[in-house]
């Protein structure tokens, strides 16, 4: 199911609201264009007192990974932002509460859903930029950094818990499966030192990739390399790419119910 990574799929955030894109239904997105105003329906500005600076990515990176033995995932990729952004710009990320999702990590408290790296650096990213839609793109971007390459590529100077050899693809950013793909290559236990050790690397990989967007953001060439919401359109419902992993053989095809017009 990879090969859809690289599928273009006719619909961008924009027409695909305004109705001017392929169409695909059953969404809530969708369904709230039908009941509101198709015309009208956009994404949202957004305003607060958050500046963002150009930072070195690899500073942020060496910050997240040293945190993640205190503060896991999510936690430690926000606070590789705003250490940095309290020394470099101040105001309001003097008081920001790094700690405040500390509850996303092992996937939402244990539960294994979304990578609490991508909750962290989405966080960010979204007090970041002002455009909704931007901050949708990067989000959706670094869904696809993080399914499709193999991580951790982050190489401490110096390991903190341990050294490990392997790195693995996990094809989605859920993270049962991405930590569990790991786990099976590696030959380690989650409660393990090696398992803590990779997920402190894959949380400094994804922050040095948001902190690279935002700066090429600044730089005003950030452009999105995906287009947003492509999986709902590729797939017809809300998805990662990795059908089978779940489905196994008997991938179920969404068109199989009543739709709205395509
Ligand atoms: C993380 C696991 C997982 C992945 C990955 C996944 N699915 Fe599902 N999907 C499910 C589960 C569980 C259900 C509920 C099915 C049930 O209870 O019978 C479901 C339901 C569905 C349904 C509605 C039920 C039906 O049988 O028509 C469709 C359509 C569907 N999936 C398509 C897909 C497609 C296409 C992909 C890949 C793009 C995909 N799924 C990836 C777990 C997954």
């Amino acid at each position: 199911m990879e090969e859809k990574n690289e599928v273009e799929v006719g619909v961008s955030r924009r027409n695909f609201l305004s109705g001017t894109g392929k169409l695909i239904a059953g969404t809530a997105i969708a369904s709230s264009v039908l009941a509101g105003q198709a015309d009208k329906a956009g994404a949202y500005a957004f305003k607060n007192g958050f500046k963002y600076t150009k930072l070195d990515p690899k500073e942020v990176g060496k910050i997240t990974y040293e945190n993640y033995f205190k503060r896991w995932c999510a936690s430690s990729v926000v606070a590789g932002f705003v250490e940095l952004l309290q020394k470099k710009v101040g105001g309001d990320w003097n008081t920001f509460p790094i700690d405040a999702m500390r509850w996303a990590h092992g996937g939402l408290a244990g539960w294994g859903a979304l990578c609490g790296t991508l909750s962290g650096a989405g966080t960010i990213i979204g007090l970041c930029t002002s455009d909704t839609d931007v901050a949708e793109e990067m989000v959706n971007d670094l869904a696809f950094i993080y399914s499709y390459n193999e991580m951790p590529a982050y190489a401490p100077a110096k390991p903190i818990k341990a050294s490990i050899k392997n790195m693995t693809m996990s094809s989605t950013p859920i993270c049962h499966i991405s930590v569990g793909r790991w786990m099976k290559a590696e030959g380690a236990a989650f409660l393990s030192n090696e398992r803590a050790e990779r997920c402190a690397r894959v949380a400094a990989d994804i922050a040095m990739a948001a902190c690279q967007m935002l700066n090429d953001h600044v730089d005003g060439k950030y452009k999105a390399k995906h287009k947003p919401l492509f999986n709902v359109a590729a797939n017809g419902i809300t998805s990662q790419n990795n059908c089978m992993d779940c489905h196994g053989q008997n991938v179920p095809a969404a068109d199989t119910y009543a739709t709205l017009e395509k």
